[in-house]
This record gives structure tokens, C-alpha cells and sequence, in this order.
């Protein structure tokens, strides 16, 4: 199975998030664009594997209060388009943990620093790149979530298959 840990995003985020990407839509020529129910903040990309439960249970052994996340501007990894979120210690620190957890039960991941962002695109192809308005909305992080990445009919689909809920 292949899977990563995600904050899931509020309605009201989610919606914010949708305008830009009708913006950024309006401006390129060419791009994928991530599908309203999949958009989310990867904390860590795990990726195909058989010890759910392990991952389940790292996660599991995350501790941290609530805490909150606003949008703040946007940037770029190539023809990637992404939201980013304001500068935020308390979700620093749940990545870190999520990362430390997964790695002391065995897991391998990437080692590029962590660079909070919501993927609104990819393959973009954009003549004259402008600045996304990213509204600065605010949501509470109440959880983690545990996902599961599958193609259905060709469609990405994320599932959520645990969730770990904060203090
Ligand atoms: P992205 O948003 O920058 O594309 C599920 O694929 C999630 O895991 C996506 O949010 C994706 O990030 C993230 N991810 C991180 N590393 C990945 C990798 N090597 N392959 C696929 N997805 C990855």
C-alpha cells in the first residue's frame, strides 16, 4: 500500500485553496490540477508498503497539542504549484515527530528539509508566471491523518485510513 501522512484541510481552506487554483488556472496554459478532495499537507511521504500497522502505530506515538495553520503565500518546485503556510513552530515540530516516529520503526524516507505546502498543480506550463492571492485563512489542526494513495479507474484517490487526534 502507499502511503503518507497528511494534515487534512478544512472545508473553509479547501475552499480558499479552490480559488486560487481557478486563478492559477485562468493564468497557465497547461497543468494538472489537484482535485478538491485531495488537497492536503504531506507531513511525510512514506511510500509503498505491507507494515501498516507499523506506520499506524508510529503515528500512534505522536504527542502534541492543537494548533493553528494559516495559509500564506505560494511557490514553486518546477512545474509544481503550491500554497504555502505561514511560518508555524508547532507544526515544525508534529513533522519532525511524524518523520522521527516513522523512521525509529524502520521506515526509510526522503531527506530534504521539510517545506510545508498544498500541491495545487503539477506540469505547469505558464507563460508569464504571477503571483497566486492566497487569502490568509485559518483553520485548527486537530489531527493527523494516515493516508493511503491509490489510482481508481486512473483517478488518484487518498484515503484516509487512521487518524490520530491531538490534545
Ligand atoms: P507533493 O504534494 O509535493 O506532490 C502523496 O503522493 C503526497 O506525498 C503528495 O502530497 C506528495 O507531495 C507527497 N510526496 C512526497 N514525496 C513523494 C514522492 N517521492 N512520491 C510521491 N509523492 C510524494
Amino acid at each position: 500500500m502507499r502511503l503518507f501522512a497528511a494534515i487534512s484541510l478544512s472545508p473553509a481552506v479547501r475552499h480558499a485553496l479552490l480559488q486560487t487554483m481557478e486563478q492559477l488556472r485562468g493564468e497557465a496554459q497547461r497543468g494538472r490540477f489537484t482535485h478538491g478532495e485531495n488537497l492536503h499537507l504531506t507531513l511525510a511521504f512514506v511510500g509503498e508498503t505491507e507494515r501498516v500497522d507499523a506506520a499506524r502505530a508510529a503515528l500512534h506515538r505522536v504527542e502534541a497539542d492543537r494548533f493553528p495553520l494559516t495559509l500564506d503565500g505560494s511557490g514553486q518546485f518546477g512545474a509544481i504549484w503550491w500554497v504555502g503556510v505561514k511560518d508555524n513552530p508547532a507544526l515544525t515540530n508534529v513533522a519532525k515527530q511524524v518523520q522521527n516516529q516513522l523512521r525509529s520503526a524502520g521506515f526509510v524516507l526522503e531527506d530534504h528539509p521539510f517545506v510545508p505546502h498544498i500541491t495545487l498543480a503539477r506540469r505547469v506550463m505558464i507563460k508569464e508566471p504571477v503571483p497566486l492571492n492566497v487569502p490568509p485563512i485559518s483553520m485548527t489542526v486537530e489531527g493527523i491523518s494516515l493516508m493511503r494513495s491509490h489510482r481508481v479507474k486512473n483517478r488518484l484517490v487518498y484515503t484516509e485510513i487512521d487518524r490520530i487526534e491531538l490534545k
